[in-house]
Order: structure tokens, then C-alpha cells, then sequence
């Protein structure tokens, strides 16, 4: 694993800058997608930059990691609506091109199989983007999730429907279901970025990063992986014992700009 301790907006434009080089030497590159507050930056500075660079992702594809289940088609907090917003249109891609797993409670039995042959067929996620759940969750593998686990419908901890109900008019609305890519779906992505920033996940980020690899923490899996980079800001990073030497280490790379 490699950390990186920066700021949240040079995080940010190093990650994005990072995307839309691997674009321009594979225009049909498959992105792994994140939702949550964590990515958002990302997202702004791929806008930004794609003008900026004029970057063809028109053949671009890409995989949100999760979805909640049971929300009305179209409700603004499903995740489909939120990578409209914050993905899809700012980036000018098509709705095709980016797939958010299916959360309709008719079609929900067979959704996780057909989101694992979608991965699949697409050739696999080349590079995808994780945040950080203060408990460890990772997608929305929550604490105990299997770490050889693929796509399935998984029920979403107290803890995490307590954190996400700021984007709800109560608690009480948040679903109480999810379809989540499976740690080892996400494991089989060629690159895994994983960002988090602030206090607030800074005992997550140490027991992702330094911890044992345990179902109990799903991100310490990410350990397993061997191309993972994480980046943290300083207060993220306040719990990590080895800060001292990844600082280091990213200050002699060779290249400073690859990930
Ligand atoms: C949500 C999402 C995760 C996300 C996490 C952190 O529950 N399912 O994919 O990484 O919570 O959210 P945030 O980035 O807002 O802290």
C-alpha cells in the first residue's frame, strides 16, 4: 500500500489528474465509482480538467459500487441520482456509460448476479475509487462482511444509516437495505484509490491501513491488494504510526506525479 498524507484538494487533483491520464492511454478505460462527500472533489476537478485538457470520454465506462435498495426510481439520494448529478452530467458522459447497481425491490434477486457479468464483460475496473465508512465499510460492506464476498444484498449497520441520514429528511428514511459490489469484486480491480480525509476517519484509515486484515474491518482487506494507494490529509492520518517513513517515501519517488 502506498499513503499518501495531503491536503484533501491536492488529493484531490493528483487522483484526478491520474484518472484522465489512464483515459487518454486507454480511452475505454472502466472507472470504479464512489458516492459519499469523499470523491466529490474528485469529481470537480475531472470536470474541470477534462475541458482544461480536452479529453475525449466518450468511450469511457464505469461501475458505481453500491446502491440503496428499494428507493423510489429517481429518488435524489439513490445513488443512480447522485452519479447523474455529480458524475455523469458535470462530465458530459452518457447514462450508458456509467451503470449504478439495480436497487428496484422487484428485479432484486437476480440484480447482483447480473452486476458481477456486467464487471465482468466490461473487461474489469482499472481503476477504482473508495471512500472511507468511520466503521471500516468499504462500498457498503459493512463490519463482518465476508472478505471473499461478491455483489449481494447486504443490511446497512445502525451506525451507517445514523451517518447518512443528513442527506434524508429523517433517520427514519434511510433504507434499511443495500446491493454492494462485494469486497472481492473490489479486490479484482487493477488499482484501488482509496481517499479519506478528516478526524472523523482517522481510527478507520489506521485500522485499514496498519490493522489486521479482518471481516471485522472490511477496508483492511485493501492490504491484500497489491496496488493500492490510499490518500489521507494530516488529520486522517493522526492515528497512522508510520506516517513518518510513507511521507518519506512519497517524497523520494522518482516520478511524484504517478499514483
Ligand atoms: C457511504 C457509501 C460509501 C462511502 C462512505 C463514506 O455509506 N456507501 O461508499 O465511502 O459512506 O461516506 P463519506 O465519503 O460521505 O464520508
Amino acid at each position: 500500500m502506498e499513503v499518501l498524507i495531503l491536503p484533501q484538494d491536492v488529493a484531490a487533483e493528483l487522483v484526478a489528474r491520474h484518472i484522465l491520464t489512464l483515459i487518454q492511454h486507454k480511452p475505454d478505460a472502466v472507472l470504479g465509482l464512489a458516492t459519499g462527500s469523499t470523491p466529490l472533489p474528485v469529481y470537480r476537478a475531472l470536470e474541470r480538467l477534462i475541458a482544461e485538457w480536452e479529453v475525449d470520454t466518450s468511450r469511457v465506462r464505469g461501475f458505481a459500487l453500491d446502491e440503496y435498495v428499494g428507493l423510489p426510481e429517481g429518488h435524489p439520494q439513490s445513488y443512480r441520482a447522485v452519479i447523474t448529478r455529480e458524475v455523469i452530467e458535470p462530465l458530459r458522459l452518457t447514462p450508458s456509460q456509467i451503470r449504478v447497481p439495480n436497487g428496484a425491490t422487484e428485479t432484486i434477486e437476480d440484480a447482483p448476479a447480473e452486476y458481477e457479468a456486467e464487471i465482468a464483460a466490461s473487461g474489469g475496473v482499472d481503476l477504482q475509487l473508495l471512500g472511507l465508512g468511520g466503521n471500516g465499510h468499504i462500498g457498503f460492506n459493512e463490519p463482518g462482511s465476508s472478505l471473499g464476498s461478491s455483489t449481494r444484498v447486504k443490511t446497512l449497520t445502525a451506525q451507517t444509516r445514523h451517518d447518512n441520514a443528513r442527506f434524508f429528511p429523517s433517520e427514519d428514511e434511510v433504507p434499511r437495505h443495500c446491493i454492494t459490489q462485494g469486497v472481492s469484486t473490489i479486490l479484482k480491480a487493477r488499482h484501488l484509490v482509496l481517499l479519506a480525509f478528516g478526524e472523523s476517519k482517522a481510527q478507520a484509515v489506521a485500522a485499514a491501513v496498519e490493522g489486521p486484515i479482518s471481516a471485522s474491518n472490511p477496508a483492511s482487506a485493501l492490504q491484500l491488494h497489491p496496488h493500492t494507494t490510499v490518500l489521507v490529509d494530516e488529520a486522517a492520518a493522526r492515528h497512522l504510526s508510520n506516517a513518518e517513513y510513507y511521507a518519506s517515501s512519497y517524497r523520494n519517488k522518482p516520478d511524484w506525479q504517478a499514483l
